[in-house]
């Protein structure tokens, strides 16, 4: 794949976690582009297009020294804001040469860079004081972006890829209350009501008799975060930040967050966890070889129903355009 910008929203992506970003340069594509990430010697992230402007050497084949990489070809150095500050054997005025460098800014244990030149970083929702367990799960999935967005703001695959995870395990079925709005400029807002019980074993962790549905809410760059609740309290918050590798591939940076207490919620938010991710797999599973397929037969228009619904608001949300809902907001039942 040619390193290009492409056609990727801008705004800020994570690229690692911060306790994976260590001294030592790490080799991370973002919307197309190879950056080489390291640690300098105030333990700051930076983020630089990974090529040396010599002669392309991939600086995350070099070393840090001194808080500046060196290139593994020739020796040459530069600083966290990509300038040359070496080149060896060099007498006198040093030509000015440089790497590209790009923001980065570390929050939520993540480091994010920014692709294009405007957003701001999401704060995962919490809305109360009670003290949060906040859990990260790091994940790759072989579509696009926009794909994997549209597969986990979709119920109706859930009784078919994860039956008896989250749905599926009995034949009824209940009439859902759906609502799509644009709740601002760059956000949307995902309503499910009515829904007392997913019959799978995730409700079973995460919810009780008293289930009062869940919030979604779909954000630019790529941010789709899952707010449940019952006894009209969160118990569960699942923020997903998206970032494009290229156009076929995509990393999500999972973080859950539920209240810390030593008791039956707790455990309950442990055993969560492991079944989480076999969900996640699930998905991964399906998504990769959807998307393998789909080229395979020459990318061709894939075909729509009345429930996707979230495709054409997807695109314009990431697109930077209005999206559908925004002149009319979506309010429908559906059986699940
Ligand atoms: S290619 Fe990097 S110093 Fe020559
Ligand atoms: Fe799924």
């Amino acid at each position: 794949m040619k390193a290009s910008p492409g056609s990727f929203p801008s705004g800020w992506f994570p690229v690692a976690t911060s306790a994976e970003l260590k001294r030592k340069p790490l080799r991370r594509q973002l919307c197309g582009i190879p950056l080489v990430l390291y640690r300098d010697d105030q333990k700051r992230a930076v983020a630089l297009q990974d090529r040396c402007p010599h002669r392309s050497a991939p600086l995350s084949d070099g070393r840090v020294v001194g808080g500046e990489i060196e290139c593994p070809y020739h020796g040459w150095r530069f600083g966290g804001d990509g300038q040359c500050t070496l080149i060896p054997f060099h007498d006198g005025d040093l030509p000015r040469r440089f790497v590209p460098a790009v923001p980065v800014e570390e929050r939520h244990g993540l480091v994010f860079a920014r692709h294009g030149d405007e957003g701001e970083i999401y704060d995962p929702f919490w809305d109360d004081d009670r003290k949060m367990l906040r859990k990260i799960i790091p994940t790759e999935v072989e579509t696009s972006l926009i794909n994997v967005m549209e597969n986990v703001l979709d119920p109706t695959h859930t009784a078919f890829t994860h039956k008896t995870l989250m749905r599926g395990m009995t034949e009824n079925r209940q009439a859902v209350g759906v609502e799509l709005t644009e709740k601002r400029a760059g956000m949307l807002e995902l309503v499910f009501t009515g829904e007392q019980r997913q019959d799978g074993l995730i409700s079973r962790l995460t919810g009780d008799s008293d289930r009062t549905g869940n919030v979604t809410r779909i954000l630019k760059p790529g941010i789709v975060e899952v707010v449940y609740s019952a006894k009209h309290r969160i118990n569960i918050v699942t923020t997903i930040f998206f970032s494009p590798v290229d156009e076929g591939r995509t990393r999500g940076f999972i973080i859950l967050t539920t209240p810390l207490k030593y008791g039956f919620a707790y455990i309950k938010s442990i055993v969560f966890i492991p079944i989480f991710r076999m969900i996640v797999e699930q998905d991964r599973k399906v998504l990769r070889a959807s998307y393998a397929n789909w080229q395979e037969f020459g990318s061709p228009q894939n075909a729509v129903s009345p429930h996707d619904y979230m495709r054409p608001n997807l695109e314009a949300l990431l697109s930077g355009r209005e999206p559908p809902v925004a002149q009319q907001p979506l309010s429908f039942s559906i059986n699940l």
